[in-house]
């Protein structure tokens, strides 16, 4: 069975630990040269759906493969062993017998498998990470399958943790489902998961996809209040024969290179997630009419839904980027640069655009730039000075 095959029917799965493998493998090469531990926590590890027999579509076993990759290159390049270590947690028993079973087999990387659910397993991961010592940075993963069991009071100590980088499966699909039902205990149930009752307000009355971002905006924010977190971005993954949203990966980070890393990632991910999605939606289509398609699926997908998702959200990014210059005049590039990342689908690239016409059109000028530097760049003390108007700003939108 080929890599994609494990995926068939889940390929909402493979764009996660696209996101999952890519990150990881860059993120433990770019610790690991300040430091020599690294401490990956999966919550919710599984295995979870998996197909094949070792285990190799699954989170955890994909973690462990990048963290050894990146232990090789640091041996490679200057000799010095990173120090892995592992706590997998699962709740369910039959799902951790299978996950012990890996963990047994495994010599080369401290692993402590847990049966146990995150709510009771709080202190016992403090004190794994605690345990990984000063030089020690953690990465913690939060892959659920709804949205209790990690409550924000839950996970708040875990957000908490210096230095410290949080994954979260946000799981809108459910949650967009949900959100309005007006039980007490289903309305209980959100008011935790978010950590306080503004969502009730924020997603009020507003239509399905502005609802769906008030969700995530609501949630990011409370992450970034209880972790000081100064990024947090998402990333959106779709259904596979649907067009609509499957989940949102949250990553929460105090490091601009951290989100660098992330949002490179997803771009890397969304072309996965397309070309999964076109095999996908012809595996439906094919299915219903019995009839093989002439064309492969990438061929005749039609690429409209993810486009207009993406023009959403540049065209908030853009207008987010334009709010702060105009209240501001001066603002730095790496703010700006953070601040275009923080939406999905939104990239680097995209400001560096925007910023080209903007001086184009004598709306911006650049302070800081080196001589012959045309192009900002980030950690260069670059600063964008606003001249436009409103008038113009909004002929620009
Ligand atoms: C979505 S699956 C994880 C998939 C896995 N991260 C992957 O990508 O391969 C969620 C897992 O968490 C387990 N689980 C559910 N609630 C839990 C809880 N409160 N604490 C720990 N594990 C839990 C489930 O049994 C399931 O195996």
């Amino acid at each position: 069975m080929s890599d994609t095959d494990l995926y068939t029917g889940r390929e909402q799965t493979l764009v996660k630990h696209s996101i999952l493998r890519q990150y990881l493998e860059r993120f433990a090469i770019i610790v690991g040269t300040r430091r020599d531990t690294l401490t990956y926590v999966d919550c919710f590890s599984g295995p979870w759906n998996v197909q094949s027999e070792d285990f190799k579509d699954s989170s955890f076993s994909i973690a462990l493969e990048q963290l050894r990759k990146a232990r090789r290159v640091h041996q490679d390049k200057t000799g010095r062993i990173l120090r892995l270590r592992c706590l997998f947690l699962e709740k369910t028993r039959s799902a951790f017998t299978k996950l012990k079973q890996f963990t047994d087999k495994i010599t080369d990387v401290e692993i402590e498998p847990q049966n146990k659910k995150l709510e009771d397993a709080i202190p016992l991961i403090l004190e794994f990470v605690r345990k990984g010592g000063s030089r020690s940075f953690p990465f913690i993963f939060i892959d659920p399958t709804g949205w209790t069991g990690f409550e924000m009071s839950t996970i708040a100590p875990l957000l908490k943790i210096e230095p410290g980088e949080v994954l979260i499966n946000f799981m809108t699909g459910h949650i967009r489902r949900f959100i309005d039902y007006p039980e007490k205990v289903n309305q209980q149930s959100f008011v935790k998961f978010f950590g306080s009752e503004d969502f009730r307000n924020k997603v009020k009355g507003l239509a399905q996809q502005e609802r769906e971002d008030a969700a995530v905006e609501e949630y990011i924010r409370n992450v970034k209040a209880t972790g000081n977190f100064p990024y947090v971005c998402s990333a959106i993954v779709l259904h596979p024969e649907i067009d609509r949203t499957a989940f949102h990966l949250i990553y929460a980070t105090r490091s601009l290179a951290g989100v660098e890393v992330f949002k490179d990632a997803e771009k890397h991910a969304m072309a996965v997630m397309e070309k999964a999605r076109a095999e996908a939606k012809q595996r439906k289509r094919e299915e219903k009419t019995r009839q093989t398609e002439l064309y492969s699926g990438e061929v005749l997908h039609d690429p409209i839904y993810y486009d207009s998702l993406r023009e959403r959200y540049l065209a908030k990014s853009k207008r987010s980027v334009l709010d702060l210059l105009e209240a501001h005049t001066k603002v730095p590039y790496d703010q700006a640069c953070a601040l275009t990342l923080s939406f999905p689908l939104s990239w680097e690239s995209d400001l560096k655009e925007w910023i080209q016409s903007w001086v184009t059109e004598d709306m911006l000028s650049i302070t800081g730039l080196k001589a012959r530097q045309r192009v900002p760049q980030r950690g260069q003390g670059i600063v964008l000075v606003w001249k436009g108007s409103r008038e113009r700003r909004l002929v620009d939108l």
